[in-house]
């Protein structure tokens, strides 16, 4: 699996990492479609591959995921990066460190490795918070410290209250249908070397092509609270669609495949597609190790350069 450097930082992760949000959140199906034992196995395939590291977050599954990742890592912490996040409403310094006693527990280990604040939250000022994490670093709690969800004035603001210590990523949605990151917040943390960790990297399934319709996203997880169970926002995904399918037969490889390697193979990106089975999980690494040609590039950019989608969305998560 490739490797890269997280940021400013000695955290060599694969460029694909594993997300975690599907474990323990019964919006995506848990305890139907999946359930621990299934995530044990997940998480122990995706090591087996050489995956080495795990997106996870307080809020998903109400802490199940942290405790799912807990149980699958029992004899293996060694070998993963765990990226945990503490909730944009726990941001006081007084619930921060409250909330990072809660992941530590849950997680069964006594150093995270990269503690990300989830979403901002406009009301704490954002210096109590970076103060609060720069002294649970130097407590030897937390390794690094990452952002979610923060548009470059916010990332400016933490920055300059984190210093002298650098914040090494910060966690968006970023996939071939949703890249908006692209205006200012990719170049802004390109320049200030903080890595971008691409959420939704397969827009929640839409990108694999498995969907035909809008109607049948509707049908899935999350049914019409997706972007694309709107009618008028699949079809401008088609178009996209298309051009990952062409270059897919051509090279015999997956249409997720094609989307995530668009993702990685760009400057100071990595992502954390998320898997309910192994077969997902198997064809996701499987973006990794090879490469999309200059031409295979442009024209997905292309297909996708002029989507004007509908936000019907609520985000959450
Ligand atoms: N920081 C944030 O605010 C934030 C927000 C969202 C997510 N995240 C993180 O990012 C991770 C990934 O994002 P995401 O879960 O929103 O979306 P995603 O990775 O784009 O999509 C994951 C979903 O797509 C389907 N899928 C995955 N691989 C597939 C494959 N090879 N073939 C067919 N279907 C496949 C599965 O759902 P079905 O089988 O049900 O279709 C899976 O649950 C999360 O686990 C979480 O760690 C962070």
């Amino acid at each position: 699996m490739e490797k890269t450097l997280l940021g400013p930082s000695d955290l060599e992760v694969t460029k694909i990492g594993l997300g975690a949000w599907q474990f323990g959140e019964p919006t995506w199906g848990w305890g139907t479609t999946h359930s621990e034992k299934e995530a044990i196995e997940i998480i122990h395939q995706a090591l087996d591959l050489g995956i080495n590291w795990i997106d996870t977050a307080e809020v998903y599954g109400n802490g199940i995921s942290e405790e799912v990742v807990a149980k699958a890592l029992k004899h293996r912490r060694k070998e993963v990066v765990i990226a945990t996040k503490v909730s944009g409403a726990h941001l006081r310094p007084v619930d921060i460190q409250k909330a990072l006693e809660g992941s530590l527990k849950r997680l069964k280990t006594d150093y995270i490795d990269l503690y990300q604040i989830h979403w901002p939250h406009y009301y704490v000022p954002l210096q109590d918070t970076m103060a609060t994490l720069s002294k649970r670093v130097d407590a030897g709690q937390i390794r690094y410290v990452g952002v979610s969800n923060f548009p470059v004035s916010l990332l400016k603001e933490a920055s300059k209250a984190f210093a002298p210590k650098k914040i090494i990523t910060n966690q968006v949605r970023y996939n071939l249908l949703q890249r908006e990151i692209e205006k200012e917040v990719l170049p802004y943390c390109r320049r200030r070397g903080i890595h971008i960790i691409a959420y939704s990297p397969l827009a929640q399934g839409v990108l694999t092509g498995k969907y035909h319709s809008h109607q049948e996203i509707q049908k899935g997880p999350w049914g019409s609270l997706r972007l694309f169970a709107h009618e008028e926002n699949f079809q401008q995904a088609e178009g996209v669609l298309e051009a990952i399918q062409k270059i897919a037969q051509e090279r015999g490889v997956e249409p997720a495949q094609v989307a995530l390697r668009w993702l990685i193979q760009k400057e100071g990106v990595v992502a954390i597609p998320g898997a309910k089975s192994i077969q997902q999980l198997i064809i996701n690494a499987g973006a990794s190790g090879w490469s999309l040609s200059r031409e295979e590039m442009k024209m997905l950019d292309i297909s996708s350069a002029h989507l004007s989608l509908t936000a019907y969305e609520l985000s959450e998560d």
